[in-house]
């Protein structure tokens, strides 16, 4: 399919795009399971980068899942496929000028690995939303770990299906230990250096 496709170098760069911002460009990604807290920190994130005049997009799983990703499921394979996606249009935000915040269960460390490959290692940096099943499942905000312990979903994170924490991420988030709000000062003090 790709075997005639040619890629054609625009003159508008990231680079001036960057300088036009008068900030860098690159991927915030949350992981962790559902009900962690992940879109909740990364939305406080995302007005908090907007409020200091910066261009950032958020990306979220029940989001992307109805739009662009509509459709796939949670099997192995296509949360793979969605995560690789969303990789790609991720990177496309970060060449368009923008901090990209994408926040995804995305459970195993290949995938992530695989997202980190498509985005680039020094545009990723990994936020690991550290909040125990226990939690998860007390909160159960959607009600779906009920559903799952029930039997009437399959696959679900940390109930049927494995949830791989990151061995190394830049951004370790343990919630039971922090609020909303220093949770989202750690972060924004670890990239203050890097915008
Ligand atoms: S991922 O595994 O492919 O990264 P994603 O972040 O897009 O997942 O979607 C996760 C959201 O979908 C959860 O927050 C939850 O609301 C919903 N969901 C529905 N079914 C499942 C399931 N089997 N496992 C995990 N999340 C599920």
């Amino acid at each position: 399919m790709s075997e005639n496709i040619t890629i054609h170098a625009y003159d508008l760069t990231r680079e001036k795009r960057n300088a036009r911002h008068q900030h860098q460009s690159f991927v915030l990604w949350f992981t962790g399971l559902s009900g962690s807290g992940k879109s909740t920190i990364a939305n406080k994130v995302e007005s908090a980068l907007f409020e200091k005049q910066k261009q950032v997009y958020s990306l979220d799983g029940d989001n992307i899942r109805s739009g662009i990703n509509k459709g796939l499921g949670f099997t192995k394979e296509d949360r793979k496929e969605n995560l690789r996606r969303i990789a790609e249009v991720a990177k496309l935000f970060v060449d368009a000028g923008h901090i990209s915040v994408a926040a995804f269960v995305s459970p195993l460390a290949s995938d992530r690995a695989l997202v980190k490959t498509i985005i680039g290692e020094k545009d990723f940096i990994e936020i690991f939303v550290d909040t125990s099943l226990e939690e998860c499942e007390r909160r159960d905000v959607k009600g779906l770990y009920q559903k799952a312990r029930a039997g009437e979903i399959k696959n679900f994170t940390g109930i049927d299906a494995p949830y791989e924490a990151p061995k190394k991420p830049a951004i370790h988030i343990k919630t039971e230990e922090k609020t909303v709000d220093q949770a989202v000062e750690e972060i924004l003090n670890y990239i203050d250096n890097l915008i």
